[in-house]
């Protein structure tokens, strides 16, 4: 293959453009390890990027897809060699570094994983940075803690990528699951994920108190702003959250009364830099105990071509579940 298939960002006096682009080889960045990527999946992070809504890409040209999977083509490094199958989330690809919406990646030997037993790759790409987070966020409120019970634990954004991996984890493990949406339409699909009972969106986002009654064992929270106060003053005495998200703003108007009249903890989740041994523990659980029939319930396949259409659904928060990205289908 001398030249590969790319979906490329590139900003010609100061205007953001997105194309799909047949590029050389030699166009690829340095990095020990070549990937012939077979799958990448589309974030929240990547319709920023591709809408331009989000200081993103560091800059251009960039193939903007912050995760892939795929075969290693060619190795530098005694620890991968030709043929092995890969997979790669964060460190920066797809911001500073080229990334997933391409047919081929080069990158440093350091950011890849092994792609986890017992999955494919396109199952590692259905999870992806979405599934990855999500397990980081029930790992981080188990180590504080929160174990299976009657209470409820409650997801936001639940029908979203990051919001349907959690729900469908946390009910697996046991958790009685609440989820919070603004789409009643998606009501049937996160009960088949495990949600016992349903929020709508407004609900936390509008509690004005800095404490309201206790409700909350627990909560995934990848909305933030008004939704995240909300939760704050409804959680249960020595609590947690886990907050990775900000699809509904990025900015938390608080008090500290949550904190020291409720020691209710904040757990911030970046999975971006996450450490490589915690790495291999997060897809490990994965692999182990995410149900795969409920993956295959909340995955749809699109091929490059579809992005950015698809970007802006992301970003519009319109999107159920995960889209995987086939970077070799016909689009
Ligand atoms: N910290 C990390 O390392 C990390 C990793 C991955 C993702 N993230 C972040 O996690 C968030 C979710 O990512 P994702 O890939 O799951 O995106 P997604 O698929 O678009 O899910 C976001 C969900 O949030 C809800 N939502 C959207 N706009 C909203 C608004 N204005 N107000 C309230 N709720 C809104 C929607 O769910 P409902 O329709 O169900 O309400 C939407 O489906 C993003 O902010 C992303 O940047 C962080």
């Amino acid at each position: 293959m001398d030249t590969f298939k790319a979906l490329l960002l590139e900003q010609p006096d100061g205007l953001l453009q997105a194309s799909i682009k047949q590029l050389p080889l030699s166009a690829l960045p340095a990095g020990e390890v070549l990937v012939a990527i077979a799958y990448a999946s589309l974030n929240y992070k990547d319709g920023l990027a591709l809408t331009g809504k989000g200081k993103i890409a560091r800059h251009y040209p960039l193939i903007p897809g912050v995760d892939f999977a795929g075969t290693v083509k060619e190795s530098q490094v005694a620890t991968f060699k030709p043929g092995d199958q890969v997979i790669l989330t964060g460190w920066g690809v797809g911001e500073r570094h080229w990334g997933g919406f391409a047919q081929l990646a080069r990158v440093k030997a350091e950011w890849l994983l092994p792609l986890p037993k017992g999955l494919s790759l396109q199952q590692a790409m259905g999870f992806g940075s979405a599934g990855f987070t999500a397990m980081q966020c029930v790992l981080a409120l188990e180590e504080h803690g929160l174990t299976p019970g009657e209470r409820e634990v409650v997801v936001t954004g639940a029908a979203g990528g990051v919001g349907s991996c959690a729900v469908a984890l946390l009910a697996q493990r046991g958790y009685n699951v609440v989820a919070s949406t603004g789409r009643p339409s998606t009501h049937p699909y996160l009960r088949e994920l495990g949600a016992k009972a349903f929020l709508a969106r407004e609900v936390l986002a509008s509690q004005k108190r800095p404490l309201e009654s206790e409700r909350w064992a627990g909560a995934v929270d990848t909305v933030g702003g008004t939704t995240l106060a909300g939760l704050l003053s409804t959680m249960t005495h020595g609590s947690s959250i886990a907050v990775c998200g900000l699809a509904g703003g990025s900015g938390l108007e608080t008090t500290v009364f949550p904190f020291i009249l409720r020691g209710v903890n904040l757990l911030g989740i970046d999975s971006v830099m996450c450490p490589f041994p915690r790495r291999q523990i997060i897809w490990e659980r994965l692999a182990q105990d995410f149900p795969l029939e409920l993956l295959a319930k909340m995955t749809q396949i699109a091929p490059l071509e579809s992005l950015l259409g698809l970007a802006k659904t992301i970003v519009d928060g319109q999107i159920q579940g995960r889209i995987i990205v086939d970077v070799n289908a016909e689009g």
